[in-house]
Order: structure tokens, then C-alpha cells, then sequence
């Protein structure tokens, strides 16, 4: 009975959104909340993260699912590095875990992209090869592009954009007092695929927390109280719902 009626809510906001209408390209999340989740079970937080990778897997590929054409993840901050060495060792053997070759199929049976923003040459040797396996592997995709960010912090971001933007222009004698902010994206991280439409952060905390800080000038945010290991398609449903009432409103406001 609770089934049903779990399912029912699902679709009932699945037809509230208007698939045609404005629906986010690019969605950034903020995996937050697997701790918490873990030690309310009386568990341990490094349960919470491996429930947080499955969640991450589903999420994956329900935004792929729905038409989402980027998806950036925050998995890794340039400040997760002051947890326990336990714990950071155990999320960074998550990432050989992730792309164990069942999840390289996956990727590659849905035409899925991926890439690794953030300054990875901090990881292990090993974990740095799973990485540019995957990336290998799946470079020649055209669908859904996933960008992981491990090791990322928008501060230090920003900073490698201006040290690359320097060392590129001097390189090739060019005038670095003039530069637009077009021209200066392109060295982010992130590329030619800067801004998310839509942000979400799961488990109640509304703060930007050093990600994406540049690029996310203008991403409508959407929180949940939920803790991201709970984090499913109705959720994402009812972010979609909510990107695409409040830009249409903006849309009217201009318009009326
Ligand atoms: C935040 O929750 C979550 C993280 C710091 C790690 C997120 C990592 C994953 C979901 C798996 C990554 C796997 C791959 C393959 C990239 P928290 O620990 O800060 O939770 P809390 O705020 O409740 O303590």
C-alpha cells in the first residue's frame, strides 16, 4: 500500500513538469549528508558513504533518464582532506570501487561522458589510473557528460584559472591586461561547460561551501533536508518542478 502510494506521488510530480518546457541541462549536486545518515543507524560514517555511491550511481542514471545533459558531483573538497585519514582513504577507495568495469558498461551503454575536475594529482597513484581509466574509457561518448569533482575547492579553482591564463598568454606573447570573462571561464576546471542551471544540496545545510564558486554566479539552488543516501527521483522531480515554476515566474515578470 505505502509502495503505491510512494509511487504514485512520483509520477504525479513527474506530470507536473512540463517536459518540453524549461527543463535544467546542467545539474550540480551537493552529495551532502552521509555521516549523519550513518550515525543515525548506528553506523559507521564510512557505511554512509558507500550508501552514498549507490545513491550517486541511481542519480546518474536517473538524470540521464530525464534528459539532464550535465551533471557535476561534489565527492571530494580541497577541505574533505582534514577528515580522519581513515575516512578520506576509505572515500577515495571508493573511486577504484565506482569504476569497477560493471559501472564502465553502464556508462558506455547510456552514452555517458565522463570527466574529473579539481586537482587530482593529490590522490594515490592508483586511484589516479581507475580515473583516467574511466575517463578513457568513456571519451567517446556524445550523451550525458558527468564531471566529478575531487580534490575541488572554487577558491583554488579560480586561482589554477588565472596561473594557466598567465602562463598560456605569456607563452604566446599576448597582452594579458585585457581579458573578458568569457575568455577566462574556458580556464576554470570546468571548461567550455561552466554554469549549472540548477544546484541542489541535500541534508538541510545551505551554504555554497567553496563549490563552484565562479560558476554557479547565476544556478537557481534547491535544498532538501534529506541526507543524500536517501536522495531519489521524486526528489529530483520536485527540483525540476521547482527550477521550471520559478524560472517561467521570471519569465511572466518580464513578459507582464
Ligand atoms: C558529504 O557527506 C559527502 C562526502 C564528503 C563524500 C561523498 C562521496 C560519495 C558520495 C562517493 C564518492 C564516490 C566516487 C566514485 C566519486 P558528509 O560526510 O559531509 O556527511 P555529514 O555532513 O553528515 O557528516
Amino acid at each position: 500500500m505505502k509502495r503505491h502510494r510512494v509511487h504514485k506521488e512520483k509520477t504525479d510530480i513527474a506530470h507536473s513538469i512540463d517536459w518540453n518546457g524549461l527543463i535544467p541541462k546542467h545539474i550540480a549536486i551537493m552529495m551532502d549528508g552521509n555521516g549523519r545518515w550513518a550515525t543515525r543507524r548506528g553506523l559507521p560514517r564510512s557505511a554512509g558513504h558507500y550508501a552514498g555511491m549507490q545513491t550517486m550511481r541511481e542519480t546518474i542514471s536517473m538524470c540521464h533518464k530525464n534528459g539532464i545533459t550535465s551533471l557535476t558531483l561534489y565527492a571530494f573538497s580541497t577541505e574533505n582532506w582534514k577528515r580522519p585519514k581513515e575516512e578520506v582513504d576509505y572515500i577515495i577507495s571508493l573511486v577504484v570501487e565506482f569504476v569497477q568495469d560493471a559501472t564502465v558498461q553502464e556508462l558506455n551503454q547510456n552514452n555517458i561522458k565522463v570527466h574529473f575536475i579539481g586537482d587530482i594529482s593529490r590522490f594515490p597513484e592508483e586511484t589516479q589510473e581507475a580515473m583516467h581509466k574511466v575517463v578513457k574509457l568513456t571519451q567517446a561518448n556524445s550523451g550525458m557528460a558527468v564531471y566529478f569533482a575531487m580534490n575541488y575547492g572554487g577558491k583554488n579553482d579560480i586561482v589554477q584559472a588565472i596561473k594557466s591564463y598567465i602562463e598560456v598568454n605569456i607563452e604566446q606573447n599576448k597582452d594579458t591586461s585585457e581579458i573578458s570573462e568569457a575568455e577566462f571561464e574556458t580556464f576554470l576546471y570546468t571548461g567550455l561547460n561552466p554554469a549549472p542551471d540548477l544546484l541542489i544540496r541535500t541534508s538541510g545545510e545551505k551554504r555554497l561551501s567553496n563549490f563552484l564558486l565562479w560558476q554557479a554566479a547565476y544556478s537557481e539552488l534547491w535544498f532538501t533536508d534529506v541526507m543524500w543516501p536517501d536522495f531519489n527521483e521524486q526528489l529530483l522531480y520536485e527540483s525540476i518542478r521547482d527550477y521550471q515554476q520559478r524560472k517561467q515566474r521570471a519569465l511572466d515578470d518580464i513578459t507582464t
